[in-house]
């Protein structure tokens, strides 16, 4: 599935799930790896990148057994069972975490206060991905970390060592670097605070209080102080970041309606819906629910005309994911739209200002790239050609959200890529265009 080629179908209707969330999947393993017991994980998502957890947990002695497998084969229901931080065991190979940030940077977290030796490894775009700003926070700590260019840089070496807590501001709003600073408050001595200049995604919070750590937070302050967890069972909500796609899609088409059932909510990741509503999209929520200790609901959208918008400050953490897909819905507005803040945006799986602007312009949209972020002047109606996902998932999606309501064909390259963290997308399309 190297190369797709796509044609804007005459109608697009689709009533779905989206696979599970992603933040939400690696964590269900990183966590109950960290804390001790037995716990199931359903609706695990088989994205490239959450099985690259599944590998190295896997590697550091935690027994994960597949209980079932979804009909469609992309999800799965796992038993975890660990012996809890000092029960893990060194690894006798390199642990790869592939594509994902989110996998290197848990993980070292886990990695820094645990009894062993190991070295993280990752794929090109990865080894060329800020780690400096995990790695000094750590080695404040007291952690151990080697790496290229002073440990900034993967391949890294971890040797765990006794660590202490201590008191982080900071320098971005990044739920990866947060996350990392708490798992290693797990075991380090006394207390561990951390002070986000913006709220990021709070999933790790959550589901460490329900598996007994000590942690408060309080404003944009979280406290954590050393405790032993106990292994928490985990329903993995749909994820808004692989459901943001569909939203756009069926907004821009001229003839469509979408439901993505099943989506998580939590306000720290809903920061696209409040950009679609401010757009003017035709967009309704319903059947609101709380599922182990995430809100989750159904999603419908209908093909609207939509304004443009200014999108900056503290609702960039809340949508960072989705800016690629949101410039889409930007080109179909009548006039002028601004992202900025978004800086976080050159350091994800690509340069995603570069990426996604370079793409869009080859198929006749008109954005303008900044430092931060993108102005996109709407209106102009795009037509298919030769794009490619420069390996990024996210770039994939949004080029064939494009195509949805482009004129002719649009022939993506590298689409294999969407593999990272959406496998069925492709498959799903299909059977809604006719
Ligand atoms: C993630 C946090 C975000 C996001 C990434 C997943 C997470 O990254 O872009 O896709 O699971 O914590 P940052 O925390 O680096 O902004």
């Amino acid at each position: 599935m190297d190369t797709v080629r796509l044609t804007p179908p005459r109608t697009l209707q689709l009533d779905i799930e989206s696979p599970g969330d992603k933040s939400i999947g690696h964590r269900s393993l990183i966590l109950n790896a960290a804390a001790k017991g037995e716990a199931t994980v359903t609706r695990f998502p088989r994205g490239a990148d959450t099985l690259a957890s599944l590998a190295i947990v896997r590697a550091l002695g935690v027994r994960v057994t597949e209980l079932e497998r979804a009909a469609d084969g992309y999800s799965s229901t796992l038993r975890v069972r660990s012996n809890g931080v000092q029960g893990l065991k060194e690894p006798d190979r390199i642990l790869n975490a592939r594509n994902s940030g989110t996998t290197m940077r848990l993980m070292l977290g886990l990695l820094a206060g645990a009894p062993l030796t190991a070295v993280m490894n990752g794929d090109s775009s990865l080894r060329g991905r800020p780690m400096g700003r995990v790695v000094e926070p750590l080695r404040a700590m007291g952690a151990q970390i080697w790496g290229r260019n002073d440990g900034a840089l993967a391949p890294l070496t971890v040797h765990g060592s006794a660590l202490n807590g201590f008191t982080y501001e900071m320098p971005v709003a990044s739920a990866q670097l947060k996350s990392c600073l708490l798992i290693a408050g797990l075991s380090a001595s006394g207390k561990t605070t951390v002070i986000e200049p913006a709220p990021s995604r709070d999933h790790t919070e959550r589901m460490v209080f329900a598996m007994g750590a000590r942690i408060r937070s309080e404003g944009n302050t979280i406290e954590i102080e050393r405790s032993e967890m106990t292994a928490t069972d985990v329903i993995v909500p749909g994820d808004i970041s692989s459901a943001a796609p569909w939203l756009v899609a069926g907004l821009v088409h001229p003839d469509a309606r979408i439901t993505v059932r099943a989506v998580g909510i939590n306000p720290t990741r809903t920061g696209i819906l409040d950009v679609l509503r401010e757009m003017g999209a035709n967009m309704t929520i319903s059947n609101e629910q709380e599922v182990g200790g995430e809100p989750i609901a159904d999603i419908t959208v209908e093909s609207s005309d939509l304004r443009p918008v200014e999108v900056g400050g503290a609702i960039i953490p809340r949508l960072i994911d989705e800016l690629p897909v949101l410039t889409v819905a930007a080109m179909h507005a009548n006039g002028v739209s601004r992202f900025r803040d978004a800086a976080e945006l050159r350091v994800k799986e690509t340069d995603r200002i570069a990426t996604t602007s370079g793409e869009l312009e080859k198929m006749g949209a008109r954005v303008e790239e900044m430092p931060d972020g993108m102005v996109i002047y709407g209106g102009e109606r795009l037509g298919g050609t030769v794009v490619r996902s420069h390996g990024d998932h996210r770039i994939v999606m949004t080029l064939a959200v494009a195509a949805m309501a482009a004129r002719g064909e649009t022939v993506i390259q590298g689409a294999d890529a969407v593999h990272v963290s959406y496998p069925a997308f492709f498959e799903q399309l299909g059977a809604g265009a006719t």
